[in-house]
């Protein structure tokens, strides 16, 4: 490699480099963010084992981020397809009303007995 194409990459890498520390680390997971990480699959989703009874229960911190970010104490969170009840237990659990709806009545009463814990 040409000394002169050598110097310029090494200046260039080391101008990269100054800029690291104001973007690294990034805050994570952290639902001030456009994208959020989360550790998902049984033992990470839910707090509750029995959620598990229902195949596609998403993340409950993926919930509570959402609930956090978009709604404040006192308002109502509505989940048209609540499954084994995530977001309305995590509302319940930060102060929100909640409407879940499932059109299976076992996942309707999977999530009642969840929410109930709480
Ligand atoms: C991916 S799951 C939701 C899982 C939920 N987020 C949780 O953590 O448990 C989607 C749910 O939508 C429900 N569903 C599908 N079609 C529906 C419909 N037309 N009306 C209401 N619920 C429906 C299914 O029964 C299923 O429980």
């Amino acid at each position: 490699m040409k000394e002169e194409v050598k110097e310029t990459l090494t200046e260039t890498v080391q101008n990269f480099k100054s800029y690291l520390p104001k973007y690294f680390p990034l805050p994570h997971p952290s639902p001030r963010n456009n994208i959020w990480h989360y550790n998902v699959g049984k033992g990470f989703n839910s707090s509750d084992k029995e959620s598990h009874e229902h195949p596609a229960i998403f993340p409950e911190k993926l919930a509570e981020d959402h609930i956090l970010s978009w709604s404040n104490e006192g308002d109502i969170i509505l989940d048209p397809f609540s499954g084994s009840g995530t977001t309305c237990k995590m509302a319940k659990k930060n102060n929100r009303k909640y409407i879940g709806i499932d059109i299976s009545e076992e996942y309707c009463k999977l999530a009642e007995s969840i929410i109930a814990k709480y």
